[in-house]
């Protein structure tokens, strides 16, 4: 049986993947940023997951605001790095898990999510940069990847408490899944930041603490903020914080918080990464 055994909650920031692509992780802007990081990805390597369910939001690279998704999943067999007008990231493509992937899709729109299917897709910052930041710069990625997209980038995005719901949906069907994989799930995005408009460069690490308590006690308590109090307290962007309620939905109730990291400033935003372990697990 297929299980999944950990939560990761990590920042998406473009300027980390360019740090990481030019040997900058050294740099005294950029040191203690990536210092805090070294623990997450050696807890990783030991960890040795089989798959990763990436949930993350696409910045119009996959998809143009012609048509946007509110859910998709991911079930090809590699997803290519996209172009995001500099070229793509001198990183390892991206190997997909089909079969998985198919039962998902599958287990969760049964289950009445209603996910949009995407035979082929390139994967932007929202979902390599987190790689980078969990697994460095290996040859090839360590483990197969299954993308989740979530739309924050167009007004109305899901509320909280619909993402959690799809993280118990995901969990449902990972364990209905008869292979032996060991999966993690990843939440990307955030935390507080705005990159427009007067409060352009907002940042409120007071919200930001008290979301990475609320994401190991009482993460259903934190489905409740709603779209207006994202915006108001951690800035027009740190509505990408919803996708961490799909990664904790996905999880036990009671988790254990194995590692957590908070820097400011990583370019225009407050910097958080989280890991979380199923106790079941254990
Ligand atoms: C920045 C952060 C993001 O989440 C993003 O998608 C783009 C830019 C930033 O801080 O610069
Ligand atoms: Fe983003």
């Amino acid at each position: 049986m297929a299980r999944i055994i950990a939560g990761i909650a990590a920042s998406h920031v473009p300027a980390i993947g360019v740090a990481v692509d030019r040997g900058m992780t050294g740099t005294p802007y950029w040191e203690p940023l990536f210092k805090g990081f070294a623990p997450v990805r050696e807890w990783l390597a030991k960890l040795a997951p089989d798959v990763a369910i990436i949930v993350y939001n696409d910045h119009a690279n996959a998809l143009s605001l012609e048509i946007i998704p509110t859910f998709m999943i991911g079930v090809a067999d590699q997803f290519p790095i996209a172009d995001e007008g500099f070229g793509p990231r001198p990183v390892p493509g991206v190997q997909g898990c089909a079969p998985l992937a198919w039962h998902l899709a599958e287990s969760l729109i049964l289950d009445e999510f209603d996910m949009t299917i995407a035979n082929e897709m390139p994967v932007d910052h929202g979902l390599t940069v987190p790689l980078s930041i969990t697994c460095g710069q290996p040859a090839a990625w360590p483990f197969r990847v299954i993308p989740i997209c979530v739309n924050v980038v167009q007004y109305p995005p899901p509320t909280g408490a619909r993402c959690f719901k799809l993280g118990q949906a995901i969990r449902r069907a990972v364990d209905k899944f008869d292979q032996d994989l060991r999966v993690v799930i990843y939440g990307t995005g955030g935390m507080s930041h705005q990159l427009q408009g007067e409060r352009a460069g907002l940042i409120n690490s007071r919200f930001d603490a008290a979301f990475l308590d609320g994401m190991t006690r009482d993460p259903l308590a934190l489905t409740k903020i709603t779209h207006t109090e994202y915006m108001r307290e951690a800035g027009s962007e740190g509505i990408e914080m919803v996708m961490w309620h799909v990664m904790r939905g996905a999880l036990d109730e009671h988790v254990a918080e194995i590692y957590r990291h908070y820097h400011v400033p990583a370019s225009n935003t407050a910097a958080g990464v989280l890991i979380l372990e199923n106790r079941s697990a254990a």
